[in-house]
């Protein structure tokens, strides 16, 4: 191992809310998403994510106040950024919030938040959940403008949004992580947590962890994806692998 990859973790968050989109298909109450939560930490997961959407498509608030009373689970709470979401937040007290941008619409999270531009709507939003002891993320693309207008608002997290790298290939793929790179160094060195996610899998996981000051991945779909044929708790031990060696490989 070279000195890069000594004594480095990298968390690993687990997204659940495709465990809740199985349940809703069929209006029942299984499978779990909790339960699954359970699952995951026991294998070695170091946080829960789960996003409640506006259009309650998959996890319910009653999924959000369960995960905040099982044991040991950090949480991770995904919402976008309005008044009423932000009271929900304080009332639940999770340990993170990630603030995401949100449209009815669409199938899951495109391109990251606007903080640039929208300081004026963010930074009193912000402000309550810090007040309140929740630190809080801002789901972004890795933008100069939006890392810098993230600390601006008082975010103390940044969470990148990997997705455009997970699709590209090619001279575009390299464009792209060279992107994120730049972006985790702008916001390491400005104080910022580093998080990433969106669109990682096992194949792809590797040079995201390795990003300078990288503390943690939430990953989901191709967590539970995998779930379907080897278990929840074996799904994330093979996730937590792929991290592990990528920086043993560093
Ligand atoms: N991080 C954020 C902010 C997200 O919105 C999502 C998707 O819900 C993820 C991470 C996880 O993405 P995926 O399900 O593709 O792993």
């Amino acid at each position: 191992m070279s000195a890069a990859g000594v004594g480095r973790r990298v968390l690993l968050g687990v997204n659940v809310d495709h465990v809740a989109t199985l349940r809703q298909a069929r209006g029942t109450t299984f499978p779990d998403p909790v339960e699954a939560a359970r699952l995951a930490l026991e294998a070695g997961a170091d946080g829960i994510t789960v996003h409640l959407r506006e259009d309650r498509r998959h996890v319910q608030e009653h999924d959000v106040e369960r995960l905040r009373s099982l044991p040991g689970c950090k949480l991770n709470l995904e919402m976008a950024a309005t008044p009423a979401m932000v009271d929900f937040a304080c009332a639940v007290a999770p340990d993170d919030v990630c603030i995401v941008p949100e449209r009815r619409a669409e199938l899951t999270t495109e391109g990251g938040l606007a903080v640039a531009g929208h300081e004026g709507v963010l930074s009193p939003l912000v402000g309550r959940l810090v007040a309140s002891g929740v630190r809080v993320s801002l789901f972004i693309d890795p933008d100069p403008r939006q890392i810098e207008a993230s600390r601006a608002v008082g975010a103390g997290v940044v969470e990148l949004h990997t997705g455009r790298w997970c699709d590209a290939s090619g001279a575009t793929a390299d464009a792209e992580l060279a992107a994120l790179r730049a972006g985790a160094t702008a916001a390491a060195s400005r104080g910022l947590v580093v998080n990433a996610g969106h669109g990682l899998t096992t194949t792809n996981v590797g040079p995201v962890a390795l990003l300078p000051g990288m503390n943690e991945l939430n990953i989901g779909h191709s967590i539970v994806a995998r779930s379907v044929f080897v278990g929840i708790a074996g799904a994330v031990r093979e996730m937590r692998r792929a991290i592990d060696r990528a920086l043993e490989g560093a």
